[in-house]
């Protein structure tokens, strides 16, 4: 394909650049398309727009690749750490032991919340969901750390960035804590990234906990799945609202409040609600039938994604730490043969062979957070706890970005045209 593309109007024949990046698709350049010929692009969902450049994650939807900075999430899911890949995210290299140590120690360090954020969980209901509470305290957290918002100065963006990642699992362990009236419970510097996430969560001050390492290595596995996958929507928003130059607390909320949908992050939990109805594998034919139905709004939760059109690499592996989790701590989930099922199932059906839908990295996940004991409501805090390594790597590229601009699509508008305004006592 040469660099150029033409493109013919009615008036004119233009040139447009093909931009390439270092793998991938190419991209038309169509930054001056309105000035040289008054037209816009119309592409709602933006399924052929790359709305920006970066460096970060890479996915080949058709051939099922996901590389952070070009380390594939097969192999990172296996030697990698959670925190390891937050590094790596944030600063584009794998780190060096020293580098790493540091790392964990500046993330375990900024754990603790400020004291008078645990006033806010009291003015939620007990059982507001916890995605709710999570928009709400992590918007909070723009009201406390003042000396980290001078987004033009990248040690202040990185200050505010370690201190998302680190109070992260704090204030969704607090979000768990406050709906099942347990007393909250502070971080311990001794304990990795995940395992401290864990203790947060379950133990409480009558006894020790003793962290389960196979709990530990599970969750922290999963955490790294969910870390980053390029121009997602909530990803898409947090750079949205931060091409503002919005407050970065204010942006991951708004990532938070997008990724709650059952479309994207909230499919985790919609996945499990669906298994669990279904309940046993004589059903599954009905859902099947039912999310083929045109006239039926039901979907297969946990299937399908706008990006992969073979099978998703990220199911794959929580696929397999399924089966080892299960085993490991001795429980028969009956849901897992339901899921199995289900798969085989549909990957034997027309339809949704030929809509190439495959399972997803929700569709699994839920089962094993099952059997860790989180309640089905918390799912997508985890999703959002992991993702927001992605996040703030995404905002520092952003921001870093020379040729960043603030973030203003256009439109083809279809209502009416001018017309003079009618008082109200002649309409
Ligand atoms: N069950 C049944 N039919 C489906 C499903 C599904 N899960 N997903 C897509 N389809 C059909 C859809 O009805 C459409 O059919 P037609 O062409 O006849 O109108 C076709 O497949 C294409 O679907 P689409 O909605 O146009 O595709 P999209 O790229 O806009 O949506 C998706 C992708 C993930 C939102 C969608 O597949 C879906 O709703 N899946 C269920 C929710 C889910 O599991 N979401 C998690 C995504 S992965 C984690 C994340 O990134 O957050």
């Amino acid at each position: 394909m040469s660099d150029t593309v033409k493109l013919t109007t009615d008036s004119k024949e233009l040139e447009l650049k093909a931009l390439s990046g270092s793998v991938g698709p190419k991209v038309i350049d169509i930054r001056k398309l309105y000035a040289q010929t008054g037209m816009f692009t119309y592409d709602p969902g933006f399924t052929s727009t790359a709305s920006c450049d970066s460096a970060l994650t890479y996915i080949d939807g058709d051939e099922g690749v996901l590389l952070h900075r070009g380390y594939s999430i097969e192999e990172l899911s296996e030697k990698s750490s959670f925190m390891e890949v937050a590094y790596l995210l944030l600063r584009g290299s794998l780190p060096s032991k020293d580098e790493l140590d540091g790392f964990n120690n500046t993330i375990t360090r900024h754990t603790m919340v400020h004291e008078q954020l645990s006033q806010f969980y009291r003015g939620f209901r007990r059982d507001a969901h916890p995605m709710a509470i999570m928009c709400g305290v992590v918007g909070a957290l723009s009201a406390f750390y003042h000396d980290s918002t001078d987004i033009t100065d990248p040690q202040q963006r990185m200050i505010a960035s370690h201190r998302l990642i680190a109070k992260m699992p704090t204030l969704a362990a607090m979000a768990y804590k406050y709906s099942i009236g347990q007393p909250f419970v502070y971080p311990r510097n001794d304990l990795s990234y995940t395992g401290n996430f864990l203790r947060m969560t379950f133990s409480v001050p009558a006894e020790e906990y003793e962290v389960n390492p196979v709990i530990e290595q599970a969750l922290d596995r999963i955490f790294i799945l969910h870390a980053d996958h390029e121009q997602n929507a909530s990803t898409s928003t947090v750079r949205l609202a931060g091409s503002s130059g919005a407050n970065p607390f204010a942006c991951i909320a708004a990532g938070i409040a997008c990724l709650w949908g059952p479309a994207h992050g909230g499919a985790n939990e919609a996945a499990l609600n669906m298994l669990r109805e279904i309940g046993t594998p004589e059903r599954i034919p009905a859902y099947i039938a039912r999310a083929k139905n045109k006239d039926d709004p039901f979907r297969l939760m946990g299937f399908g994604h706008r990006v992969y059109k073979n099978y998703d690499p990220r199911a794959t592996v929580m696929q397999k730490t399924v089966r080892e989790v299960l085993s490991a701590l001795k429980v028969n989930d009956p849901i897992f043969d339901v899921a199995l099922q289900l798969e085989d199932m549909a990957l034997h059906d027309d339809y949704f062979r030929e809509k190439k839908l495959f399972p997803n990295v929700d569709f699994y996940s839920g089962i094993i957070l099952s059997a860790i004991g989180f309640p089905t409501d918390m799912f997508t805090v985890l999703f959002a706890l992991a993702r927001t390594v992605g996040w703030v790597a995404h905002w520092n590229e952003m921001i870093s970005d020379p040729e960043q601009k603030i973030g203003r699509p256009r439109q083809l508008y279809t209502g009416p045209a001018q017309r003079p305004y009618v008082p109200v006592a002649q309409r």
